[in-house]
């Protein structure tokens, strides 16, 4: 772990470009900037943002491990978002505060829990997937998306009926505002009317807020209050250490974050779930092979493997509450550090053959908690990530169970860039022809890119292990 220390600074070299300008690449280019630093510095550089400052990006596992598992007294928060999400957010909360807060909220969130939510996934699943059409191409994205939210709509916030439909209409543009604000500086984030976007943002907060109330309300007065299993009633019912239980208003802060941070995160991670599959036809038949019978090792494993070589958040960050050592260098109070998780996914000493899609790499060998990173790590690790991995296991198994997906010779998808996380640029597009229903043509050809047959025929991408 980092430790305090009073040796003089010395900070990793950087690019010399003024403030502004790295800035402006660092918005632009993210993924190059940060491919580029990694060739030109190794695995720690400094930068000059506008908003953070003078920042360090590391990227090696050892650096990593060693801010992951330093103390709340050493590392804090280094984002603004929370000043979006409300003071109830986890992401407002540092040090003691933070701490108890996620003693309150990572049972809800346990892995055996996961188990109860399952069914809600299944059925939304379904309920997307109906009208699936057969044999044309079309973009996952939009299915992931409505699939993921109205999940935590009921699974998170025990909404339904008419609350569940206005927070499903409501809840994407208060986040898309409030994702769109949340990085310029305070100002804008006042209301200045109702046209401007802070005036937006606090318009449809206000709503948010007397829904929330009302469901609030409607699970206290639930006879079977006790016995439900949303995390809203659990939140509701969790104490403090000293007896105190979450207020009202914190609930619905937190709630708003879990949806912010757990909605797109997944729905793009589904999406480009999609997009590698179908570019590895050999992979896909035995995904098929093992759901058809019962099975989920090498589902699991290719979930990690996406994780590992799409993850669709770029970086985590902590700020030096104090001057800390890291390794080899020293960083002053109040710098930011941030770790680069496309970076530390990329090392060769901890993958081999990093930029190879190889599932078979995580099978009975799990992912290193301080190597894979996609979900970040120690006290601020993701909140979410059982309920997103159950999330993204049950989406998967259904779809290989209800079709046949089509393998495509078409180049990878680009990063996208959607604010918060990074989507394939064509949406994770898919062919489908339904297993129980209807065969797919002889040579699968509808789409004009297809390859192979179903039983398996051979292919020029008949590889699992393709270069990226
Ligand atoms: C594939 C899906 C997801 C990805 C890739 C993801 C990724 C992340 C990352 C990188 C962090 C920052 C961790 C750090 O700073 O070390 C984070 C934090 C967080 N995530 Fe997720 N997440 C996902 C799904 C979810 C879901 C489904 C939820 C809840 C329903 C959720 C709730 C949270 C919360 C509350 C935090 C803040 C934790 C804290 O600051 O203590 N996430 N997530």
């Amino acid at each position: 772990m980092a430790q305090p220390t009073s040796d003089p600074i010395h900070l990793p070299p950087g690019p010399r470009a003024p403030r502004l300008v790295q800035g402006i690449r660092f918005l632009t280019a993210r993924r190059a900037v940060v491919g580029g630093l990694a060739r030109r510095y190794g695995s720690a550089a400094t930068l000059n943002l506008p908003i953070f400052g003078r920042a360090v990006l590391i990227s090696d596992p050892t650096l990593i491990k060693d801010l992951f598992t330093t103390g709340p007294e050493l590392v804090g928060r280094a984002t603004n978002l929370g000043e979006v999400l409300g003071p109830g957010s986890t992401f407002s909360l540092d040090g003691e505060e933070h701490r108890e807060r996620r003693k309150l909220l990572v049972p809800p969130f346990h892995g055996k829990r996961m188990h109860s939510y399952e069914s809600i996934i299944e059925e939304e699943v379904m309920r997307e997937i109906a009208d699936w059409p057969e044999g044309v191409e079309f973009a996952t994205l939009p299915s992931m998306m409505r699939i993921t939210l109205n999940a935590i709509l009921r699974a998170v916030f025990g909404a339904e009926g008419a609350a569940f439909d206005e927070l499903r209409e409501q809840l994407p543009q208060l986040v898309e505002v409030g994702s769109r604000i949340a990085l310029l500086p305070r100002f804008f984030r006042r209301d200045l009317g109702p046209r401007t976007p802070g005036g937006t943002m606090h318009r449809h907060r206000r709503r948010y807020d007397q829904i929330v109330d009302g469901l609030i309300a409607d699970a206290r007065r639930d006879p079977a209050f006790d016995e439900r299993s949303d995390v809203l009633s659990l939140m509701l019912r969790a104490r403090y250490e000293d007896g105190s239980a979450i207020s009202d208003r914190h609930i619905a802060d937190e709630l708003l974050t879990l949806l912010t941070a757990g909605h797109e995160t997944t729905a793009t991670t589904l999406a480009w779930l999609i997009e590698r599959v179908r570019r590895h036809p050999q992979l896909l038949e035995r995904l098929t092979e093992e759901a058809d019978a019962g099975g989920s090792e090498l589902q699991q494993a290719t979930i990690w493997e996406v994780q590992r070589l799409r993850p669709v958040i770029d970086g985590t960050s902590r700020r030096a509450l104090q001057r800390i050592r890291l390794g080899e260098w020293v960083i002053p109070e109040g710098h930011v550090v941030i770790v680069s998780i496309p970076q530390a996914h990329a090392n060769p000493d901890r993958f081999t053959g990093p930029s190879l899609f190889d599932p078979d790499r995580f099978i009975g060998n799990p992912p290193d908690n301080y190597a894979w990173i996609p979900f970040g790590g120690g006290i601020r690790r993701c909140i979410g990530a059982a309920f997103a991995n159950m999330e993204m296991n049950v989406t998967l198994r259904i779809l290989l169970r209800e079709f046949t997906i089509v393998p495509t010779t078409a180049a990878g998808e680009r990063y996208h860039s959607r604010g918060i996380a990074n989507a394939p640029g064509d949406g994770g597009r898919v062919v489908v022809y339904r297993r129980s229903v209807t065969a797919p043509p002889e040579g699968w050809g509808a789409a004009g890119n297809l390859l192979g047959t179903a039983s398996g025929g051979q292919s020029s991408v008949q590889q699992n292990a393709r270069a990226d």
